[in-house]
């Protein structure tokens, strides 16, 4: 492994105990009262219990039987002690973890909500949803790690050692050093196993991803019938999974092995040289019984010491890939000093020498090459072109989805760059080509442009845009689900929903990517009175298949392979003959852009 992965590992290692700290300290005084009663209590009942317990025995084997007694109760007393503080305990970190569990998911929906346009195009939802559960989960293991396992381990060790000590220091160093052993062998094997749990924390990731791909896709499987196929791809990603884990496991066995036989030899030193200190008279009878108590206690703490390392390191290998991906840089960000426009309400939209690569396409493939282009306030623009030619691109370049890779998109001469990117869109009603919709109402769905409008705006807004044509017929109306991502609309509805929820926005620049392509010539002819409207007085820039749906605005641009081909009126364009347009148009089969000549 390289030195720089390593730095990256260790980093993520510090992020994690950042932000599960955090977690912990949301409810500061209930962790303080925790602890002050854990500890107290883990001291009670595993230290000075056994210790009376000596005493107690040493009382019989030298026939003093009226100390018996008294020593009992100090049992019984102790027991109760542990027992109160213990429930108290238990109480308080309870709200603690769950205070804490809240922040931490809160943490990663925040930091996964405010990640750019890329990191949503490229990631798989169901890892995403995978990452933050286990996110929850980590850290509920980590609570129960520092709250119970270290601190009791740690009690248990230091008292036991301590009151050893004070009754043979030879001894108690002897125990010590045997610890030591034990537990260095134990974290040795267990950080080269670390690797094996990342691999199976990644596999179990992809198996994560696939199920969740296919279950959200779960319509398309079943119309290609495709169950089968799924099937399998599954059972690829989860035999690495399978295989991962099964050395995972293997990987365990020498390091457990391993430590059982040292602290077998431990233990067997320790009797050897307590029997050779009670011989030679060094050490009472009671300190005899009393290393028997505590090695016994002591051998166990190092088995939980290990498992608390075991468990340490389940967590740090769950949370890895989440926090790196709460780590992952958005490529676009605000400027530190955002520019403002000013609030004319009139806006001039330029396009300067605008040129777009895909990260992942083909060198060769700009998808938008040498835009330039200016619109004027409340000017309405056609834009047209064979499919490919760049045209859905040019809109996510305006609102900032992604940044141009030469030129630049201004707003009154601002640079888009230059501005936040929340006025940016503030400013726009996006109709994207495939909208898609929440698993929530209809009227939600709508409302969601202007989360201030009241339910009689969202009506109106939806009479514009005819979506009350089929919400009547629906069973609950406007409190209709529409199923995940609006499977239950069909494509016409859900533009129109799209549409009224733009109508709502109510925004003065207006970006429709298609938005009539999948409404019906009956239905379209409505909407278009709708956005005719809805275009009065605002900056348009129309993407159309039909061209009978934008040949009546003022201006049209043709794109082909990224670039213009051709702008001018729907009459203007006509009458070069041999253009685009004309071709466009001539292949039309009731205003459709017919078959695809590229
Ligand atoms: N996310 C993407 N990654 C890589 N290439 C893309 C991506 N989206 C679109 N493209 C490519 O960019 C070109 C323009 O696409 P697009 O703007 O969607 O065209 P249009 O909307 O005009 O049909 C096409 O060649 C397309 O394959
Ligand atoms: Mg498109």
């Amino acid at each position: 492994m390289s030195r720089k992965t390593n730095h990256r590992e260790r980093e993520i290692t510090r992020q994690i105990h950042r932000l599960f700290w955090r977690g912990n300290l949301q409810d500061k005084r209930a962790l303080a009262l925790c602890y002050l009663t854990r500890i107290p209590a883990v001291a009670a009942y595993n230290t000075f219990i056994p210790l009376v317990s000596a005493y107690a025995i040493q009382a019989i084997l030298t026939r003093h039987f009226d100390k018996v007694g008294p020593f009992a109760l100090w049992v019984v007393v102790l027991s109760l002690l542990y027992c109160v503080l213990w429930a108290i305990g238990n109480i308080t970190v309870g709200k603690n973890a769950i205070k804490g569990s809240e922040y931490v998911q809160n943490q990663i929906f925040t930091n996964f909500l405010q990640k750019d346009y890329e990191f949503f195009s490229n990631a798989y939802f169901g890892a995403l949803g995978a990452q933050a559960a286990r996110l929850r989960d980590a850290y509920n293991n980590y609570g129960e790690l520092v709250t119970l396992s270290i601190p009791k381990q740690l009690t248990i060790v230091l008292t036991g050692i301590a009151v050893i000590a004070y009754n043979s220091p030879v001894l108690a160093l002897v125990t010590l050093v045997s610890m030591a052993c034990v537990l260095s062998f134990t974290l040795w094997s267990s950080s080269w196993r670390l690797q094996f749990r990342r691999k199976v924390s990644d596999a179990s990731s992809d198996v994560a991803a696939d199920i969740g791909d296919a279950l959200t896709h779960g319509t398309t499987v079943k119309s290609f019938a495709m169950e089968d196929f799924e099937r399998r791809r599954l059972e690829k990603t989860m035999s690495i999974w399978s295989r991962e884990q099964y050395k995972s496991w293997v990987s365990a066995l020498p390091a457990d092995s391993g430590r059982m036989v040292l602290a077998a030899l431990a233990t067997a030193v320790l009797l050897i040289l307590s029997a050779h200190l009670y011989r030679t008279g060094s050490v009472s009878i009671t300190v005899v019984v009393l290393i028997q108590l505590y090695v016994i206690k002591l051998v166990a703490s190092t088995i939980d010491i290990a498992d608390i390392v075991k468990r340490y390191e389940e967590v740090m290998g769950a949370t890895y890939q989440p926090i790196k991906t709460m780590g992952v840089k958005n490529s676009i960000t605000d400027p530190p000093k955002p520019r403002k426009l000013s609030a004319t309400g009139d806006y001039t939209l330029q396009f300067h020498n605008v040129t777009y690569h895909y990260p992942d396409a083909n060198k060769t493939q700009t998808a938008v090459a040498d835009f330039s282009l200016t619109i004027n306030p409340s000017e309405k623009i056609g834009l047209v072109g064979y499919s490919g030619s760049g045209k859905t691109t040019l809109t996510k370049l305006f609102l900032r989805f992604m940044d141009v890779t030469s030129g630049k998109i201004t707003i009154n001469a601002l640079d888009i760059r230059d501005m936040a990117q929340s006025d940016v869109r503030g400013i726009i009603s996006y109709v994207p080509q495939e909208p898609l919709l929440f698993h929530r109402s209809i009227a939600e769905n709508i409302g969601y442009a202007n989360p201030a409008a009241k339910h009689p705006a969202i009506v109106r807004a939806a009479h514009l845009a005819y979506v009350d044509e089929f919400v009547t017929e629906l069973p609950k109306g406007y409190d209709t689900l529409v199923g995940e991502r609006g499977v239950k609309l069909s494509g016409g509805q859900r533009q129109r929903v799209a549409i009224a929820r733009a109508l709502l926005k109510d925004s003065p620049i207006l970006v429709l990517d298609e938005a009539t392509s999948s409404l019906d010539s009956h239905s379209e002819k409505y909407i278009q009175k709708a956005l005719q409207k809805l275009m009065e007085n605002r900056t348009a820039v129309v993407i159309a298949h039909r061209l009978s749906t934008i040949q009546h605005l003022d201006r049209i641009v043709v794109m082909d392979k990224g670039k213009i081909a051709q702008v001018g009126t729907h009459h203007e364009l006509l009458q070069d003959t041999s253009g685009i347009y004309a071709q466009l148009w001539a292949h039309q089969s009731g205003g459709y852009i017919g078959v695809e000549i590229t």
